[in-house]
């Protein structure tokens, strides 16, 4: 008989967020007075632009401090539609736009709506870690599809294409991509809109979050633009967190078919009601204003993750495939390394060093590298992490 403090099996199964844990556990050794050197950060290391605290500050005195329509600030739903109209190419309506506690909880809205189960997933890996717990919470079966670092992490249509079953419901894209910095091209993106033509039944997700963070010579495209014919089954998930760096302020955002959208916002409704009114107008702020500033935090992510990628290609034993987008690198661990977890727990011990174990994403021969933080702590956490591995 389980007693009365027995767990849900929801909630037994559920795998805590490891990026997260990875970064508290680093700030708590740091605390104890021990010499950390993270590269673990997910997050921007800016400040919040100035123009969309100050809005945030007025919608405070002017007293925004009410609840709003679950669903979003009208004002800010209709700047989102135009937005994703204008500035990617995907003509959307107002009721298309459900604005969210985050980027996270627009895809676990989502899923919770979509999905029945047993229904399944695609994730192609590296993927985000917490896609498959988002699908397993909404009873769903992730399946994940590798793209091994050996083949540049380019997605392999025809195994994505094997594991498409009758049960198979959404695929996921992700570009750029995180832990990868994959960034999707034209070709690659107009090849999978070919084969998802070919299943009607299938629905797209692609989350553009690190729209903005892109090498020099990149572009981004939204796969709903690519393929406009499949644009009622796409859903697109974004945010504020990694563009604008607010990544405290909790706000993000699903676009897509009017039903689903209200399905999700009827789902909001019931869990955690409207995203604060007062941070919904810091986002409008955000939208309305020029992106000079998402520029300039762009620009200076390259110069670092040049820095990154140009360090790791000097160590002996690393594969790196140069990421082209987002603000992470993701080599692969020499051969004798078979188990990022264990390499990572050593490289915290050992050298004081935060990063991501692969396995989270994934790929157990890779680990996660942030270049959101400063050029010292890039040039430092390069010579602890070559330091790991001529032990190794
Ligand atoms: C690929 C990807 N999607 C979504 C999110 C969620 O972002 P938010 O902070 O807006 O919930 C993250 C955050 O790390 C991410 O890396």
């Amino acid at each position: 008989m389980p007693g009365p403090l027995s767990l849900s099996n929801r909630a037994l199964a559920l795998q805590p967020s490891l990026t997260l844990a990875i970064g508290a556990r680093a700030k708590a050794l740091q605390k104890q007075g021990i010499d950390v050197c993270s590269l673990s950060a997910g997050e921007p290391d800016f400040g919040t632009p100035d123009f969309i605290v100050e809005a945030t500050i007025k919608a405070l005195t002017d007293g925004i401090t009410r609840y709003g329509p679950a669903a979003g600030d009208p004002d800010l739903r209709d700047a989102i539609a135009q937005k994703l109209s204008f500035e990617n190419n995907i003509p959307t309506k107002f009721e298309q736009v459900l604005v969210t506690n985050g980027g996270k909880q627009a895809i676990y809205n989502l899923f919770q709506v979509l999905l029945n189960p047993g229904d399944e997933v695609i994730i192609p890996a590296p993927y985000w870690l917490s896609y498959p717990e988002i699908v397993r919470l909404a009873g769903g079966k992730p399946v994940p599809v590798p793209s091994p670092a050996s083949d540049g992490f380019g997605l392999d249509l025809e195994l994505i294409e094997q594991s498409i079953t009758p049960a198979t419901k959404v695929l996921v894209l992700n570009s750029p991509g995180n832990p990868t910095g994959r960034v999707l091209s034209l070709s690659e993106l107009e090849g999978l809109a070919t084969l998802v033509r070919k299943h009607p039944n299938l629905m797209v997700m692609s989350d553009e979050i690190y729209e903005y963070l892109l090498d020099q010579g990149q572009s981004h495209h939204s796969f709903a633009a690519v393929a406009p014919d499949l644009k009622h089954r796409c859903f697109v998930v974004n945010g504020f967190a990694k563009g604008w760096a607010m990544t405290g302020w909790r706000l993000g955002y699903l676009s897509g078919d009017s039903m689903v959208i209200k399905a999700a916002a009827a789902l909001q409704s019931q869990s955690t009601s409207n995203v604060c009114s007062f941070a919904q107008r810091g986002a409008l702020a955000a939208l309305q204003g020029s992106r000079d500033c998402v520029r300039e935090m762009a620009a200076s992510y390259n110069t670092r993750r040049e820095e990154l990628c140009v360090g790791l290609q000097q160590i002996e034993g690393i594969t790196l495939v140069p990421p082209r987008g987002a603000f992470y690198a993701f080599p692969r661990l020499p051969d004798a390394v078979s188990d990022s977890l264990a390499f990572c727990e050593r490289a915290l011990e050992e050298e004081g060093l935060a990063i991501v174990p692969g396995g989270a994403f994934g790929d157990d021969r890779c680990v996660r590298l942030s270049c959101a933080v400063s050029r010292e702590t890039i040039a430092e956490g390069l010579s602890r992490f070559n330091r790991l591995l001529a032990r190794t």
